[in-house]
């Protein structure tokens, strides 16, 4: 039994197996379809909801500092993706590295871990969507039944789950169903459509950043780091440290691009590529957008959902435009993650599905290269979350299942560095072990301050993950 568990993956099969044409997919993506697909996964609900919060509860104008910290930790597991990724360019993304580097068990781990990332990630952004949606409909006077318009659960915070009164998340079900229908058309389209939706939400910040700046008064930014409540994470440097915390979430979703290896023309050449530059870019879009929205607003008003709309209305006549493009920037923002988000999931169940640890049927590409059983359980089980459960149940699963991911991705890297120093490696992490390592520590922190609640989730998901890979995978495993 413990030796299965750490019985791995031969590298040099699993390169034969990227690069065999039988697989299916077709090789399309370029650069600049993936740094469009980054950025598509990486800007949603962090910049258009949870930056006022941020800079309102913790950090105040200094936000931007915490979005740049953020930005370096997720450098540094972005550096460890992209040396994986150059070196095994397989769909399975840290399922496949971890198969071929510590063994079955820990990879099906890893890859139920993926899939807790991606579904949950879908399943709550179109949540978000539908509040956006939602309120947009509110202001054209449309108004959806109470019954179609709220997830059929609530969780309270004395941990009591209560029924709504609603039949399902009518707005979350619908994007949902819309963007599997995209997938199903093949990565060609979907590319298509991100480049598409990923040019309107960057051009709607662009324009905040270009026409805001006029109305900034510099008097918000005094103090721009303000002083410290007397709490920890209240303001001071303390609130930078937990304002960082909060947006790491902003910046999830480049890992999903790892997915798309097998459907990239020069994976190892281009995947690291991608993976920095859209961190960079993002990176630039968040402190651009948050020095601008800090100097209209003052911070201390910042405690909305809506901040990008608050800054608009606040500049007064000048700015009122733009108003509507915010809008129709976010829900085209919150789309495409969704797009990504459940491309990886559809990717992941692929690779899982192809070692036998989950039913071939989900293997199964069809000839415009499209793994039509896998997007369609992806988009499935999307919609069953997304219409079912709360938006706060649904993100804080997400940024375990993703902080966990990048811890494995930081150690498997030091743990590869030692025990195979032959495979060739066209990128390479710096410093190592030291940069993985401390990649990884900064992930477990960040685990480590999530509510108990959700390790009680993430426990309930294990075991049901144990149970999956006991009674189906070891079984059908492509291994024994
Ligand atoms: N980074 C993604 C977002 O902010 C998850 O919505």
């Amino acid at each position: 039994m413990w030796e299965r568990l750490f019985k791995k993956k031969d590298i040099e099969q699993l390169l034969r197996e990227a690069n065999n044409e039988q697989a299916g997919f077709k090789r399309t993506l370029s650069v600049w379809h993936l740094v469009a697909l980054g950025i598509g996964a990486i800007v949603g609900t962090g910049i258009f909801v949870i930056t006022g919060q941020a800079a309102a509860d913790y950090a105040g104008p200094a936000l931007t500092i915490s979005f740049v910290i953020s930005a370096v930790a997720c450098v540094l597991a972005g550096l460890c993706y992209a040396e994986f990724a150059s070196m095994l360019p397989v769909s399975g993304s840290v399922y496949s590295y971890s198969y071929a580097t510590i063994g079955e068990g820990l990879a099906w781990f890893i890859g139920w871990t993926l899939i807790l990332e991606y579904l949950f990630a879908c399943a709550s952004v179109s949540v978000g969507w539908s509040g956006y949606m939602l309120s947009l409909l509110d202001r054209w006077n449309i108004h959806l039944s109470p019954l179609l318009s709220r997830p059929t659960f609530d969780h309270l915070p004395t941990g009591e789950w209560v029924l709504t009164g609603s039949l399902l998340n009518f707005p979350a079900f619908f994007i949902l169903t819309i963007i599997t229908l995209f997938l199903l058309g093949g990565i060609r389209q979907t590319a298509w459509i991100n480049n598409l939706v990923v040019i309107i939400k960057v051009s709607v910040i662009l324009l905040f950043v270009a026409f805001g700046i006029s109305y900034i008064d510099p008097g918000n930014y005094v103090p721009y780091i303000p002083e410290n409540s007397g709490q920890f994470g209240v303001y001071g440097w303390s609130g930078i440290l937990r304002g960082a915390g909060v947006v790491f979430y902003a910046y999830l979703g480049f890992d999903a691009l790892s997915t798309t290896a097998q459907e990239t023309r020069h994976p190892q050449r281009d995947m690291p590529r991608a993976i920095l530059i859209s961190l960079s870019i993002c990176a630039l879009l968040y402190v651009m957008v948050t020095f601008v929205l800090t100097g209209i607003v003052n911070y201390k008003e910042l405690h909305t959902d809506a901040p990008i709309a608050l800054a608009i209305d606040r500049a007064g006549e000048g700015l009122s435009w733009l108003g509507p493009f915010i809008k129709i920037g976010a829900i085209a923002g919150l789309s495409s993650v969704i797009l990504v988000m459940m491309l990886g999931q559809s990717r992941i169940y692929y690779a899982i599905a192809k070692d036998g640890l989950l039913p071939k049927v989900l293997a199964r590409v069809t000839p415009q290269g499209v793994p039509r059983n896998a997007t369609l359980l992806a988009g499935l089980l999307s919609t069953l979350f997304a219409s079912l459960f709360p938006l706060h149940v649904l993100t804080e699963m997400v940024s375990m299942g993703t902080m966990m991911a990048f811890c494995i991705v930081c150690v498997a890297v030091v743990v590869l560095r030692h025990t195979r120093p032959d495979l060739s490696r066209p990128f390479k992490v710096p410093f190592v072990p030291y940069l993985p390592l401390l990649g990884a520590l900064i992930c477990m922190a960040q685990m480590i301050s999530l509510p108990g609640s959700t390790w009680t989730r993430l426990g309930v998901w294990t075991v049901v993950g144990c149970m999956v890979y006991i009674f189906y995978g070891r079984k059908h495993s492509t291994l024994s």
